[in-house]
């Protein structure tokens, strides 16, 4: 009853890592912390000199250049893998852009192409992973979503409901995966100071570093956790907000935050 929700992923020595957004931000200073505990990397974004940067001189990284909004490229970039590496024992889905709007700033093109990367992309990358991991009956997969999908928030008008449905589908591939042997970790950051959230227009409470926040995954992987959710006291303080009546929460947000 009380065992971890998932395998403890705590020695990292040769295992095989997908980081889906490993040019910047937390996906970057993740893959660094990786392959300093001994994993082997497979970094993959769209910023290809970037991820030459972090892999040089690292025998263990592998630059692994993809658009993730590229269905096709999924299955060439994944060939690469399997031929170099036999297969992954972990794909973490860090992918993502943000671009703050209120809900008559929308424009088509950008709501088209943030479903793509923070949403599409990941279920591209399910399609091409997800045989392997079910046939090896072992592994795991990481999606990085986000408090703003905890509930709806201003201006995260496609963001907010990226990482909400991120969240169900974490949920929902839990129950799937799991009893096939397979862990899912459900990542929520809090503000991380990276170059997607300097975009924010409002002041963001208990801003962290990359540094920071790759403590805290990989500390919840180590534990096992299902939801790796930090910092802590303020995520807790967005749970309990959650859970009040709508007609408190949207007091509160209107009167008090100004929002
Ligand atoms: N920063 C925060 O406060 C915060 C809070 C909660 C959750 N998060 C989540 O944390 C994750 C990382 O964000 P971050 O803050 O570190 O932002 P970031 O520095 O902007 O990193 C985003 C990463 O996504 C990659 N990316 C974007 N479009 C892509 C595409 N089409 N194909 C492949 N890769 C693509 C970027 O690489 P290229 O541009 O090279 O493709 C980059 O590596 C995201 O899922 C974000 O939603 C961030």
């Amino acid at each position: 009853m009380f065992k971890p929700l998932n395998p403890k992923l705590k020695d990292w020595t040769n295992q095989r890592v997908w980081l889906i957004g490993a040019s910047s931000g937390i996906g970057a200073a993740l893959a660094q912390a990786m392959l300093a505990a001994g994993a082997r990397v497979a970094l993959s974004a769209r910023n290809q000199p970037k991820l030459a940067e972090l892999a040089s001189g690292n025998p263990q990284a592998l630059v692994l250049p993809l658009d993730a909004t590229d269905d096709a490229a999924w299955g060439s970039a994944n060939a690469i893998l399997q031929a170099d590496w036999g297969g992954i024992d972990l794909i973490v889905f860090c992918a993502a852009d943000y671009r703050p709007q209120r809900s008559w700033e929308l424009d088509a093109d950008h709501v088209r192409h943030t479903l793509d990367v923070n949403l599409a992309s990941v279920y591209f990358g399910l399609e091409t992973v997800l045989p392997g991991l079910i046939a090896a009956g072992r592994g795991g997969i990481a999606i990085v979503a986000s408090v703003e999908g905890y509930m709806g928030l201003p201006n995260a008008t496609v963001y907010g409901p990226t990482k909400a449905a991120l969240i169900n589908l974490a949920e929902l591939l839990y129950g799937d995966l799991h009893p096939k042997g397979l862990g899912v970790y459900l990542i929520n950051p809090g503000f991380v100071k990276t170059r997607l959230s300097a975009r924010s227009r409002f002041r963001m409470p208990a801003l962290l570093s990359p540094e920071d926040a790759t403590e805290a995954i990989l500390n919840g992987f180590a534990r096992g956790q299902f939801e790796i959710d930090f910092p802590r006291r303020f995520t807790r303080m967005l749970r309990l907000i959650r859970l009040l009546p709508y007609r408190w929460r949207f007091f509160l947000f209107e009167r008090v935050l100004g929002w």
